[in-house]
């Protein structure tokens, strides 16, 4: 176990593992209730059993009505900045308050009842957060798509999730261009099966999208009139293991998983991550910068700092370039940031352009206590490097979507451990981890295994995918009885510090965005001049990862293959998005493959990658390997 330390870790989480219930009952009392859980866990319920059956309470309410009833209104909640418009704008919790109140009431009128889904396809403005607090309020499920999909994938989301309503803008905006939202929301909803009822959208002043009669209303206008009747909603009484929201993420395939967050146990574990993890206390600011798409833009953006009664920053701009690297800097000493949480990819973002630190200078950064890090792992050079620039413990801690909060961490409020360069800390208590072999055989210290978490997960996490109990089961909760799989590999040390090394399917992660690669290769294998594919992901400096498609053109195929990758760009950018970041194709005369058929995608990323490789004893035809080795050569990859 760790070293005894002044940290009050070891004792909590061992105070955790004694009787998880009286913890989590301990840590449900700060939260407020309509009316008290029956029972803290029902492991008869559900999946894997229920958190804080019978309890009734409202997520909007302990976000932002108790902090007004407490005589906090006039402390700011919410701000927002945004270099890519040039404009900054906040909400005290009783402006957003009156805000939420109105949009409930326009939800309402639309015909938004409780259990019914809204999708939210916004950008980083104030609106997407009252949206989701909006949808809280009334017992509305709320289904944020971030907004660098692409149609199709908004189609998918929409189909599953078969939302009474939409709520978007009509574009956002990256630093290079003005993404038009309204053509995008518009071919969705043409090629989704299930239709909303109505859409509400945000006409931004950038570019207004075309209302369609009868279907599409202007938010701007909806809440000028709600307003000015002095319209609004009360928060309605759910239950604690109604769903508040569904949050799709990358599966093993092209269809997204819908990970279903309760509303109960989700803020009890997001109050409890605030203060003991965090390290924060009501009226601090936090800034995460991610994006509300995201599930760290769900918890750490909107949930956890109103739930704490912090006041969040909403940023809608880039680590760089929006307009230079000093703009995170600029951020922390104008708002008082206390605790910034970010990707490591938007801090080798900021080293890149300025390695030395040039742009910190003048800054006053004082206000700064901690940098959290999450999202893909935190390599050691960057960790020091933000380390020695910020002179701040640099935090990083393992999560996932489904877990909603953080699996292994090291927890600030609690006292901080000794920093272990490459690993994220320790296990949070909720969550008993175990490393284990293919056979589901305990593995000893320090050996690499599939990492998993003995059930039950702790409140927060997933309790289902959204409908879908039998593929929730078949996905997690099979390969390893007893244990819920992450689908990440790793090892615990001898100190009992968790290294979290990749994952263990086809997911890889892009600047800290989860993608398939096998949602790729649907998209290439829907080429008509493609036989077969295989994308992997390939080391990149910046990104941690990039994907890197490989076809086979059909036989007789006469058109240049240039051409043809140029179009395999094209058609995900199309399909996915661009967050898909699928810059490369290449075409290769045949795929390396075991005598059974099973491409080697793995020897294929460590050539790609310039790792040691042997080709397997069971390939079919080593020359295909060499053909990769080549190719890979000539565009730069592998040694
Ligand atoms: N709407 C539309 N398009 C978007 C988008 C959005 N919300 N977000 C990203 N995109 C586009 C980008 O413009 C880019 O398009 P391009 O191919 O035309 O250049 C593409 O998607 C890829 O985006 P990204 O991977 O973010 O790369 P980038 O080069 O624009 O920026 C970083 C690189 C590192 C600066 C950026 O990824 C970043 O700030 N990452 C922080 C990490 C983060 O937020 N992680 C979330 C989980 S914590
Ligand atoms: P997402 O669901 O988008 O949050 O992505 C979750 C995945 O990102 C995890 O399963 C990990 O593979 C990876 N990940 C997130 N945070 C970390 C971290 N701190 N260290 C290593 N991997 C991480």
């Amino acid at each position: 176990m760790v070293e005894p330390t002044s940290s009050r870790y070891a004792e909590v989480y061992a105070r955790w593992k004694a009787d998880p219930q009286a913890f989590w009952a301990q840590a449900a009392s700060d939260i407020e209730w309509v009316a008290q859980p029956r029972t803290v866990f029902d492991p008869d319920l559900g999946v894997y059993g229920r958190w804080f059956v019978g309890g009734v309470c409202n997520t909007c309410y302990n976000a932002v009505d108790r902090h007004v009833a407490a005589g906090r209104g006039g402390q700011v909640a919410l701000i927002h900045d945004s270099p890519v418009t040039g404009s900054k704008s906040s909400l005290t919790y009783s402006e957003l308050l009156a805000e939420v109140r109105t949009l409930g009431a326009i939800l309402r009128d639309m015909g938004v009842e409780k259990g019914d889904r809204v999708v939210i396809y916004m950008p980083m403005v104030l609106e997407a957060v009252i949206g989701m607090l909006a949808c809280a309020r009334i017992g509305a499920v709320h289904s944020v798509v971030f907004g660098g999909f692409a149609a199709k994938e908004l189609a998918a989301r929409i189909d599953d999730a078969a939302p009474k309503v939409i709520l978007a803008a009509s574009c956002g905006i990256e630093p290079n261009r003005i993404v038009p939202y309204k053509p995008l929301l518009d071919a969705a909803i043409e090629m989704a099966e299930a239709k909303p009822t109505a859409c509400l959208i945000l006409q931004r002043p950038q570019l207004h999208g075309t209302l369609m009669a009868g279907r599409d209303f202007d938010w701007s206008e909806r809440r000028a009139v709600a307003a000015g009747e002095g319209r609004g909603v009360d928060c309605a009484p759910m239950g604690a293991t109604d769903p508040l929201y569904v949050l799709y993420t990358s599966g093993t395939t092209g269809k997204p998983k819908g990970v279903v967050r309760d509303t109960g146990g989700h803020m009890v574990a997001l109050r409890w991550t605030m203060e003991n993890l965090y390290g924060l206390k009501t009226g601090d600011v936090f800034w995460t910068a991610s994006d509300v798409g995201w599930v760290v833009g769900h918890s750490y953006i909107v949930y956890g700092p109103l739930l704490m009664g912090c006041t969040s920053v909403v940023y809608e701009g880039k680590p760089v370039g929006t307009p230079d690297p000093g703009a995170f800097w600029r951020m922390i000493e104008k708002y008082k940031v206390a605790a910034l949480f970010t990707a490591p990819t938007a801090l080798r973002a900021i080293k890149k352009e300025d390695p030395e630190g040039t742009y910190l200078k003048g800054h006053d950064l004082s206000s700064l206590r901690t940098l959290f890090l999450a999202g893909e792992r935190a390599d050691p050079d960057t960790v020091k490097w933000a380390e020695a620039t910020l002179n701040v413990p640099v935090v990083d801690h393992w999560w996932q979507t489904e877990t909603g909060w953080a699996i292994a961490g090291n927890p600030v409020g609690l006292g901080l451990l000794p920093v272990k360069l490459g690993s994220p800390t320790v296990p949070m208590p909720g969550y008993d981890l175990q490393i284990v072999d293919e056979a589901a055989k305990p593995l000893p210290a320090g050996t690499m295994g599939s990492i998993v978490i003995k059930l039950p997960l702790p409140p927060g996490c997933l309790p289902t995918l959204w409908h879908q109990d039998e593929r929730f089961a078949e996905s997690y909760l099979a390969e390893f009885p007893g244990y819920y799989k992450t689908s990440d590999a790793g090892f615990v040390d001898e100190d009992g510090y968790v290294f979290v090394m990749g994952r263990t399917d086809d997911i890889i992660n892009v600047a800290g965005h989860r993608l398939s690669t096998g949602g790729m290769e649907e998209v290439l294998a829907s080429h008509p001049d493609v036989a077969e594919c295989a994308v992997i992901g390939v080391k990149d400096s910046l990104k941690g990862e990039v994907p890197c498609g490989f076809v086979v053109l059909k036989a007789g195929e006469r058109r240049a293959p240039d051409v043809i990758e140029k179009e395999l760009v094209e058609l995900v950018r199309e399909r996915i998005g661009p967050v898909a970041a699928f810059k490369l194709a290449l075409t290769v005369p045949r795929l390396p493959k075991t005598r059974s058929g099973k491409i080697l995608r793995g020897t294929m990323k460590k050539i790609a990658d310039s790792d040691p490789w042997t080709a397997p004893a069971t390939i079919d035809d080593p020359g295909a390997l060499e053909d990769i080795t080549i190719i890979l050569k000539r565009r730069g990859f592998g040694s």
